[in-house]
């Protein structure tokens, strides 16, 4: 029997889920540094050695924890740099002077000049990168680009020809891009390809794909978080946040038109309407003759009931 390998400094690190292996720069929460770096060592589960695609990596602080390990062989980071995008929240998100060159100088303060070797750039959408021996072959991918369902789903169905047979997709803001998510699995279902997805803390989904299907059942099933809540919650952040937005805005919330169909809003006026000719029957009953009539009664009544 062999001696297995020694686990490096790295591997430790990764397993203690250490998230100072991300950049301070890296636009994620401590929980989802914890989730996404669970997912790495998902995807090494399976693969001894792997490459990694990422879309949207602004300052390249989700690059870092791959740039820094020895089992990643090759990177390719996908942004069009916009200087504004749109959100599933109801406001656009301005990135100032946000630019391919801006990120390789925070990089080159996080990691070492020669592990900037494997990086390969495109300032595209996903849609537009063309396979080649250098795109493909993708075991894990993130995607973080545009936070819409749209760009979201055209991200993984553009990211589909360049995945390696088995792989892990994995999402941060998987709360904003939930649909897009669901249709990705509706997708998968209709291709035929065994998937299994995973929700978890705060905010990362994972969608392992074939060989990628057993990585996620087994290690990252256990750390998932319940999923009709991460959606129903999800829903719920997405709405607060879209007439936070409209509020903020100043724009006027939208008087439904009056020929519109309201069966609750007709149901609750019928009952308003009832209820206002019971307490103008009691008013009546109240002001009668006979109610003035039988007062000294009924103070004697209240009057031994106090006793
Ligand atoms: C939330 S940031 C990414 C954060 C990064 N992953 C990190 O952890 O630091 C979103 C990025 O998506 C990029 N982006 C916008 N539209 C995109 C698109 N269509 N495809 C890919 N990236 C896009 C923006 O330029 C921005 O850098």
């Amino acid at each position: 029997m062999g001696t297995p390998p020694a686990t490096t400094a790295f591997e430790q690190r990764l397993e203690r889920l250490d998230v100072t292996l991300f950049s301070d720069t890296s636009q994620t929460s401590e929980a989802d540094r914890q989730s996404l770096l669970r997912v790495q060592a998902a995807v090494r589960s399976f693969r001894p050695t792997y490459r990694y695609g990422e879309i949207g990596s602004h300052l390249g602080g989700s690059l870092v924890p791959h740039l820094l390990d020895p089992a990643c062989t090759a990177i390719v980071s996908i942004d069009p740099r916009p200087l504004s995008q749109p959100d599933e929240r109801g406001h656009d998100f301005d990135y100032d002077d946000n630019s391919t060159a801006k990120m390789i100088a925070a990089l080159r303060d996080s990691v070492p000049e020669a592990s900037l070797a494997k990086l390969l750039t495109f300032d595209l959408d996903a849609r537009d990168v063309p396979a080649s021996p250098q795109t493909a072959g993708l075991d894990l991918v993130l995607i973080d680009g545009e936070h819409t369902d749209p760009a979201a789903f055209s991200d993984v169905v553009s990211m589909l020809p360049l995945l390696a047979q088995g792989a892990i997709i994995a999402f941060h803001d998987a709360d904003l891009v939930i649909d897009a998510i669901r249709n990705a699995e509706r997708m998968l279902e209709h291709l035929g390809r065994p998937f299994r997805t995973v929700l978890m803390a705060d905010r990362v989904g994972a969608i392992g794909i074939d060989d990628g299907a057993d990585a996620v059942e087994r290690h990252l099933v256990p750390h998932a978080a319940d999923r009709e809540d991460f959606i129903r919650r999800a829903r719920s952040h997405i709405w607060r946040s879209i007439v936070e937005a409209a509020i903020e805005r100043g724009d006027a919330l939208a008087p439904l038109p009056a020929s519109a169909p309201h069966p609750e809003l007709d149901a609750l006026r019928a009952r308003t309407a009832r209820l206002d000719a019971e307490l103008a029957a009691l008013r009546g009953i109240e002001a009668s003759t006979t109610w003035r009539a039988t007062a000294p009664l009924r103070r004697i009544v209240t009057a031994l009931r106090g006793r």
